[in-house]
């Protein structure tokens, strides 16, 4: 008698049982070998996706934010006509000619490792237009009132300036953005990038608060990715008594941060980065705080679930992270994204992969924690706020104590379906990347 497969129907309806089931996300159904044999199998994501975290407050900053949306505006617009006007200089689009990216990198002479940042610019409509001369000093001018606007200090106008005159350099690579940002060796232009600026402020404060919330009843934090210690100065003014481990990948931050917060107890610093195993000799930290770094991760996924690992249960997760690829970021902070000697991507193995950008949006860290079993997932600033016009965000989640365990997915899915369509294997994964197009 001939064998009858399971038909489209049959996975379909396992696909939907075993989304049914709590504590289950999303499932893909397949068939595992053929003929005789074969059997669905599944991989399903853990944990409800909530569709929208709650913020903890409603506005972030008082009325003085006001002016975020309208400034960044400008900021960005700047931004991109200096980018439309890089591509233009190659001469390829005279007579509006389209060109492949890899013609227009070419004739860029770009460095096999910026290349997709090349092929970022290319992608939006709003660079195909060159500016004039006029045009492009104009934009500049506004850029430098928008940035005062904002609070950014002055050093951050003239890096944004030489940024976003210096692109073709940038691209070709005989300058590094390192070298704009760290020029004359301070870390002023830095900091007011992550710290002295209106939108820093707030998102600093936020975590801050979280953290200090958190901290309250339990003192181990551990800061990820520290830096500069932008966000480390607002959460030292909301704690007293803490035990602070800060930690970053570069020696050179470690060493700063040594003489610039000698005075303060309870601090402690070690080397530690979210590519290879985080396994410090400590004890569970009730907070870990990963400010503008878990993009660096190159599986964000598995990141979040080693950081899950780091804290006790109850623990509390604060984030902040860039959601929006503007191209003021396009043309400045991604060349720190690019790879390092001729690769030729950023080495991401998560959503992002061969996608040319470098941030989850904000849906994606949502479903990311969630998958992940954190709880009370919180995202601020709300959507209505005019500091969400900035596209970043403070994230704060709970560590739930459970972990999507398949087995007892497996004996729930025999009580609900025909013996012959219970899957042979059920795999929990963090996320499933789901094309649902070819879903059945
Ligand atoms: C954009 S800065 C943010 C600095 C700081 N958190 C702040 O907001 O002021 C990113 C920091 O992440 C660090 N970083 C980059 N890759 C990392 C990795 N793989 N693991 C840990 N830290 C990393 C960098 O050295 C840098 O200090």
């Amino acid at each position: 008698m001939p064998v009858e497969l399971p038909s489209r129907d049959d996975l379909q309806l396992v696909r939907r049982t075993l989304e049914a089931l709590p504590d289950v996300a999303e499932a893909e159904v397949f068939l595992i070998a053929d003929g005789p044999g074969a059997a669905p199998a599944a991989l399903v994501s853990g944990g409800h996706p909530q569709p929208e975290a709650l913020p903890r407050t409603a506005h972030l900053g008082g009325a003085e934010t006001g002016v975020v949306p309208r400034c960044l505006a400008v900021m960005d617009r700047a931004a991109m006509l200096a980018i439309a006007h890089t591509l233009h200089a190659t001469g390829l689009f005279r007579g509006g000619r389209v060109h492949g990216w890899e013609e227009v990198a070419e004739a860029l002479g770009a460095a096999p490792r910026h290349r997709w940042i090349v092929r970022r610019w290319l992608a939006s409509d709003e660079t195909l237009r060159p500016p004039s001369r006029r045009e492009l000093a104009t934009a500049m001018r506004d850029l430098d009132v928008a940035r005062h606007e904002l609070g950014y200090p002055a050093a951050m106008g003239r890096f944004f300036q030489a940024a976003l005159r210096s692109l073709a350099r940038l691209v070709r690579d005989e300058i590094t953005l390192q070298s704009l940002l760290f020029s004359g060796g301070g870390m002023t232009t830095a900091l007011g990038n992550y710290r002295d600026n209106l939108i820093s402020r707030h998102l600093n404060k936020a975590a801050a608060d979280a953290v200090a919330e958190a901290a309250r009843t339990r003192g181990r934090v551990l800061e990820i990715g520290a830096g500069v210690g932008a966000t480390t100065d607002a959460v030292l003014a909301a704690v007293d008594d803490v035990d602070y481990l800060f930690t970053d990948v570069s020696t050179f931050f470690l060493d700063a941060a040594r003489e610039r917060f000698r005075h303060r107890p309870g601090m402690r610093y070690a080397l530690l980065d979210v590519n290879a195993k985080m396994t410090p000799d400590e004890p569970p930290f009730d907070v870990v705080l990963a400010a503008n770094v878990l993009h660096n991760a190159r599986h964000a996924g598995r990141t979040l679930a080693a950081i899950r690992e780091l804290l006790a249960p109850g623990g509390t997760l604060v984030l902040i992270e860039s959601c929006v690829e503007h191209h003021l970021v396009s043309a400045s902070m991604h060349f720190l994204m690019s790879p390092q000697a001729d690769a030729l991507l950023p080495g991401f193995a998560d959503i992002r992969q061969g996608q040319d950008r470098v941030f989850l949006s904000r849906t994606e860290w949502i479903r990311q924690l969630a998958a992940l079993g954190f709880r009370d997932v919180r995202a601020e600033p709300a959507p209505g706020d005019p500091l969400a016009a900035a596209g970043q965000h403070v994230f704060t989640a709970v560590r739930g104590d459970h972990h999507p365990d398949p087995a007892p997915l497996l004996s729930k899915a025999a009580e609900a379906l025909p013996p012959h369509l219970v899957p042979r294997e059920i795999h929990t994964v963090d996320a499933l990347i789901t094309d649902r197009s070819h879903r059945p």
